[in-house]
């Protein structure tokens, strides 16, 4: 992995995967790909690139010499459901128009899944690794479709593509963009802002969740993995921690005490209820050693902490 290129850098997870590929894998050069113009402080190379265009981004590939491509750019589940033919097509053509061309290059590829992939007849508890599907939302769709397509391409044409599922993920340098669990953020930034927080799916409501830190890690380790190791080609489950809505509030208010949270549920409420409240990682785990590093306790105090710094310094 030495010139990486980064799509949907400007994003929740592709503005800070770029430096942890450099920092800690050694990672020669990595390019940003997004729709919009870079985000400062942004210094690397940066190409304003709609991955629908595949002829764009074939001269991205060939102009930096690319090897290694993880392909962020997606339109989010709540998003999605607002606009379901640019979710499709977002989400469908960029990954169809990667998968193509890197065909006959040895260019490898990581692309997130997500448990939206899950939908209301999938077990809530404990969700197997391969169990029923059978998304409800456009974005849950073109994550199962996009599985499929990322296990056909490997099977047919040996692109080495591998993917994860990810759960709600958290993390205080970008905001997430118009997703579902973005609830389990958004309450930091007004526990600290205004102490109080109208959360839009119900107290009880349990999804799974992880600390950016830990899908960063995810992300690198199983590209660093060896070919033999990957024995899944549609997506890996992956796991930190489950909690209620409430038991998050609860955690804050361990370090706020005059929190409070109200709980106003909107349409999002329906898509958390169609996913997994606990989901079982153990193959990602016995495979290529996926280990997590934070609870919700070591979550919600770094939250806290950086966002208290973030916040006084805008
Ligand atoms: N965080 C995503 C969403 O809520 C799930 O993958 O849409």
């Amino acid at each position: 992995m030495k010139n990486v290129l980064v799509t949907g850098v400007n994003g929740q997870i592709g503005s800070e995967l770029s430096d942890l590929l450099e920092a800690k894998y050694n990672v020669d050069k990595v390019v940003g790909l997004d729709i919009r113009p870079s985000l400062p402080p942004y210094k690397r190379a940066h190409e304003i690139v709609d991955i629908t265009k595949k002829e764009a981004f074939r001269h991205v590939l060939e102009k930096h010499q690319i090897d290694t491509i993880f392909h962020l750019a997606s339109i989010l589940s709540a998003v999605g459901e607002k606009n379901p033919d640019q979710a499709w097509d977002i989400n469908m053509t960029g990954l169809k128009n990667v998968l193509d061309l890197v065909r006959g290059t040895a260019i490898k590829v990581f692309w997130p899944s997500s448990i939206a992939v899950f939908g209301p007849n999938s077990p809530k508890m404990n969700t197997p690794q391969d169990t029923i599907l059978g998304p409800t939302t456009m974005y849950g769709i073109t994550k199962n479709a996009g599985e499929l397509l990322c296990n056909y391409y490997f099977d047919k044409f040996d692109v080495d593509v591998r993917s994860v599922r990810y759960p709600g993920i958290i993390s205080y340098k970008t905001e997430p963009g118009g997703g579902t669990t973005d609830y389990a953020v958004e309450i930091f930034y007004e526990a600290i802002k205004h102490k109080v927080y109208t959360c839009f799916v119900t107290s009880q409501t349990c999804l799974p969740m992880m600390y950016m830190e830990d899908a960063l890690h995810a992300a690198a380790e199983v590209m660093f993995a060896d070919k033999a190791q990957i024995g899944v080609r549609t997506s890996y489950n992956l796991a930190a921690v489950s909690f209620t809505a409430e038991e998050l509030a609860e955690e804050i208010k361990k370090h706020i005490p005059d929190f409070h949270c109200n709980f106003v549920p909107d349409f999002r409420q329906k898509i958390a209820e169609s996913w997994p409240r606990v989901i079982d990682d153990s193959v990602a785990r016995k495979e290529w050693a996926w280990q997590h590093k934070y609870d919700l306790a070591a979550i919600t105090e770094d939250m806290l902490t950086q966002l208290k710094k973030k916040i006084k310094l805008n």
